[in-house]
């Protein structure tokens, strides 16, 4: 249930009771003492309207009926209205019910790695964060469409393609992508006939040449799979079928042209077919224009984009079209959304919106790169990571604490542990901002870290081990008792407003943020409370707050795309 928006719904129909009009800035209460929800509205209200701010919140707390909701209604200093659930309707939430009641469809653009290379870490805070938000809106019940724009076209194909040739290349000497670039590119640097060979070979493939085009499709599909073994090994939900790179829009790359033409868009501007938006000036304050087509006639990256979202919205029916990708293409996305809205190719209904994110830095706040300077292959990082997880675990005497875990679940429990902690600890970063990778923090079973969930999560799973206890066979709900149990169902009972807040505005962060509260008021609840040797009544409404806590800390881990162990 979407407490939030109920109650909103509540304090306006009694803001207009009183005549008031206005925001009610309804928010989480900042201090338990002030409840569970605090209504900071009132005030600026009452101020517009010259009235008593004090008196004017009586009046609204009056006319506010939170019958069955609320079981206590404060005003609190000038004008804030505190509110405190009640402990039955708490109890009354399931707070796995979340699906929504007017489904939309998202198209989630995502990941899109260039394929003549070999992913590395750049691609890292794409991949994750746009799987997670389009977890989410699954969960919530939308039509979800995952859309990877792999970059597998370009000139630069041509040299890879002519290298391929010469070597006679297998996709034994591709193994190495990153490898078979630099050689490439090496040679074309240095060798004139190579450099004319590689452009003929653009040629060839953009006029269709068969053979051009056979070898193109075996380079990306090798190249491909490298990705997709990747996306596995990440628990990434994208496969072949969600990929639709740059190359497949080609065919409709002049009809986009051609509509933006017929629209009275284009000028030509040196031969170039360019658009020119009002809102778009350089620094010298002179018009930028969005170039659609060279004067040599080659089409661009705008181009594509803009290919692609006819297709988003006229073929797959987008009512929302997300794009997870680097802060540094910003303005390429703003231009892209105008001439959308400008062309008509996007009503003003459908949502367009850029989530931008940061860069991953090293320790020294620079980019992360190895200590050559190369860029980090995603394929090492994810080596390392599970290396230094087992690592972790034999230091923590994992295996000897627990005799039973042998050593193919204790390689099971380092993959799941390392992988994790890599993940959450960008997804539990604001993404907007940079963020320093550290490998000790992230496996860290303290704080707000993977490991951390992980392990809060088997704890309770093994309360039920130990106590003998199917969570199946205790009452779906309970009304919470004492103080920590109320502040756990609370938070219990805001899981769905959670996730909406995530599916709308796209920050994971949010999700890590309240699966690491929700973890601390448990232990809170487990430090004040005795569970398992609690009186018979104490211990079914414990015990269901604790399977609670424990589904939902599974269902936000795997809803990030980090994987639960049951013990650990
Ligand atoms: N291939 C692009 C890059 O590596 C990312 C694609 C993002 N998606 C898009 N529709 N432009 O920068």
């Amino acid at each position: 249930m979407k407490i939030k928006a109920l109650l909103g719904e509540r304090i306006q129909a009694a803001f207009q009771e009183v005549g008031l009009s206005g925001e009610s800035l309804l928010q989480h209460a900042s201090r338990p003492e002030f409840g569970d929800y605090q209504a900071n509205g009132v005030m600026a209200a009452a101020k517009r309207a010259g009235r008593n701010p004090r008196e004017t919140a009586q009046a609204v707390v009056a006319a506010l009926d939170l019958d069955g909701i609320a079981k206590a209604v404060d005003i609190a200093g000038p004008g804030f209205i505190n509110i405190t659930l009640d402990e039955g309707f708490l109890a009354e939430i399931e707070p796995l019910a979340v699906q929504t009641a007017t489904p939309q469809t998202v198209v989630v653009d995502y990941s899109g790695p260039n394929l003549a290379k070999e992913m590395h870490v750049g691609h890292l805070r794409s991949t994750i964060i746009g799987d997670c938000i389009a977890r989410v809106l699954e969960r919530l019940g939308h039509r979800v469409i995952r859309q990877n724009h792999v970059g597998d076209w370009g000139t630069q194909f041509g040299m890879l393609l002519t290298y391929m040739q010469d070597k006679a290349a297998d996709s034994n000497s591709l193994a190495d992508l990153e490898a078979f670039y630099r050689l490439a590119k090496a040679r074309f640097d240095d060798d004139e006939d190579f450099q004319r060979r590689s452009r003929q070979t653009v040629v060839d493939l953009q006029s269709g040449s068969p053979t051009a085009l056979e070898q193109w499709a075996r380079f990306i599909a090798i190249s491909a799979s490298h990705c997709q073994q990747l996306y596995d090994r990440l628990g990434i939900d994208l496969g072949p079928d969600d990929a639709r790179g740059e190359s497949s829009f080609n065919d409709d790359l002049a009809p986009t042209v051609n509509a933006l033409t017929q629209r009275g868009l284009i000028e030509l501007s040196d031969g170039a077919k360019c658009i020119f938006l009002d809102d778009f000036k350089n620094k010298d304050n002179e018009p930028l224009p969005v170039i659609v087509q060279k004067s040599d006639g080659g089409y661009l990256y705008a181009t594509t984009d803009l290919a692609a979202l006819r297709y988003r919205i006229g073929d797959l029916r987008a009512d929302r079209v997300l794009y997870f990708v680097d802060a540094r293409q910003a303005l390429h996305f703003k231009q892209i959304f105008a001439v959308a809205r400008a062309a008509g190719i996007a009503s003003q209904e459908i949502v367009l919106a850029h989530m931008p994110f940061g860069t991953m830095l090293g320790k020294d706040n620079k980019p992360f790169k190895t200590r050559q300077g190369d860029l980090i292959k995603l394929a090492d990082l994810l080596d390392e990571a599970v290396e230094r997880a087992s690592l972790v675990l034999s230091e923590k005497e994992v295996q000897v604490k627990n005799p039973d875990i042998d050593d193919s679940e204790a390689a099971a429990l380092a993959d799941m542990i390392g992988i994790g902690a890599v993940k959450y600890a960008d997804l539990s970063k604001n993404r907007t901002s940079d963020y320093v990778f550290d490998w000790d923090q992230m496996l860290s079973f303290e704080g707000n870290t993977a490991p951390y969930l992980q392990y809060a999560h088997s704890r309770i799973r093994s309360l039920f081990t130990r106590g003998e206890i199917n969570p199946n066979d205790l009452p779906a709900r309970t009304v919470p008792v004492d103080d920590p149990e109320r502040r756990l169902a609370a938070a219990i009972a805001n899981y769905h407003d959670l996730l909406e807040q995530v599916g709308q505005e796209g920050y994971p962060h949010h999700l890590c943020g309240y699966l690491y509260d929700l973890a601390g008021r448990f232990t809170q609840l487990y430090e004040h409370c005795p569970i398992l040797n609690a009186d018979q009544e104490a211990r079914t409404r414990r015990l269901i707050l604790s399977h609670q806590t424990a589904s939902i800390l599974a269902d936000g881990l795997t809803l990030l795309g980090i994987r639960v162990p049951d013990r650990m």
